[in-house]
């Protein structure tokens, strides 16, 4: 088990897969990225020795992020190896679904148990805008394909950024009347090389649910009011779906993060927004062995940030979010 110094039981790892995307969102990284060669990033084996290392560890929740995993050559080659690796028990991918049109059913039946598929707005020019690249109607088709195969249920991730959709999270809400998914606003965080463009255009949760309750009416609380995960639950009056609220600016989750994330090039990021990482890379290529690699985690997870700085001030730079995987 592994456990950090504050007691926390840390259980749950994000693995990016990928730092490339086939899109650009505005608020994730520049149209012009660079990437580093590809013999920096992890190979499969190395992803998949590390699962085993990971899972022997307690850890039992396996989420795939990127930049975009679905663009990750054999990925659901990959999705299998890791559904099979005894221990996890969960396994679930965030994506921008521009390819879910056609991996929904490969990535099913390889094992992978749910999606999360981030969609900003309903409307096709806005989407556009925000994605730089993106084609709504593909990615529509995609959500479909993902219901339709069972990897539900279905999340919809919406970053709100003002000026861009802030609007638009009243019709993304509405799609919990017709289906049964959790519908997820996020308040953008600061990250890499844009953080003025982020913090200046961020959008409140409490603000988010004042522009829902002018059009809905009072929302109902879910859960007690209690966290689940890192989103506040919610439901409009007769809804079949729920809202979800990720307030990781203005309401820190903090206390009860059970997460650390693998970066596509082999580091284990500990807290997203802090930049402190250890390197687990270099020395499985320098031979170190299985009892070496598990004290490394071990060690690093006990050292996990107890939270982040963004009330203080404090933003990581290091990184943009396609290195780490939000
Ligand atoms: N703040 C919050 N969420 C972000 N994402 C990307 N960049 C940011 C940011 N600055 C989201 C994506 C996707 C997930 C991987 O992270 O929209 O839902
Ligand atoms: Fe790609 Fe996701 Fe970043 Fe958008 S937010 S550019 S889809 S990695």
């Amino acid at each position: 088990m592994a456990l950090d110094r504050f007691g926390r039981r840390i259980h749950y790892l994000r693995i990016s897969l990928t730092d490339h995307c086939n899109l650009r969102c505005v608020y994730c990284m520049p149209e012009d990225m660079t990437f580093r060669p590809p013999a920096e990033m992890l190979q499969d084996d190395e992803i998949l020795f590390l699962v085993r290392l990971f899972a022997s560890l307690g850890f039992d929740k396996i989420r795939l992020t990127g930049g975009e995993p679905t663009v990750r050559a054999h990925v659901v080659d990959l999705v299998r190896e890791i559904a099979a690796t005894p221990g996890v028990k969960s396994l679930s991918m965030t994506t921008n679904g521009v390819l879910l049109h056609k991996l929904a059913r490969p990535l099913k039946a390889a094992g992978l148990q749910r999606v999360n598929v981030s969609l900003d707005t309903l409307d096709p020019v806005r989407y556009h805008k925000l994605t730089r690249w993106g084609n709504l109607q593909q990615v529509w088709e995609g959500i479909l394909a993902a219901e339709e195969a069972g990897l539900t249920p279905i999340k919809i991730n919406a970053v709100v950024v003002r000026g861009y959709n802030e609007v638009d999270i009243v019709d993304l809400a509405r799609l919990t009347y017709e289906h049964d998914w959790q519908v997820r606003f996020i308040e953008m965080m600061p990250l890499g090389g844009i953080t003025d463009f982020q913090r200046s255009q961020v959008v409140s949760t409490a603000e988010m649910l004042a522009r829902l309750e002018a059009v809905y009416g009072a929302v109902e609380p879910l859960n007690g009011g209690e966290l689940d995960g890192e989103a506040r639950l919610y439901r409009l009056p007769g809804a079949r779906g729920t809202l979800g609220f990720i307030a990781s600016v203005t309401l820190p989750f903090c206390a009860s993060c059970t997460r650390a994330r693998l970066t596509a090039d082999g580091r284990l990021r500990l807290c997203l927004l802090r930049e402190k990482e250890v390197d687990l890379l270099t020395p499985l290529r320098n031979g170190a062995t299985w009892e070496e690699m598990r004290q490394l985690i071990v060690t690093s997870i006990w050292e996990k940030p107890w939270g982040h700085g963004l009330a203080e001030g404090e933003v990581a730079t290091n990184r943009v979010m396609s290195e780490i995987g939000g």
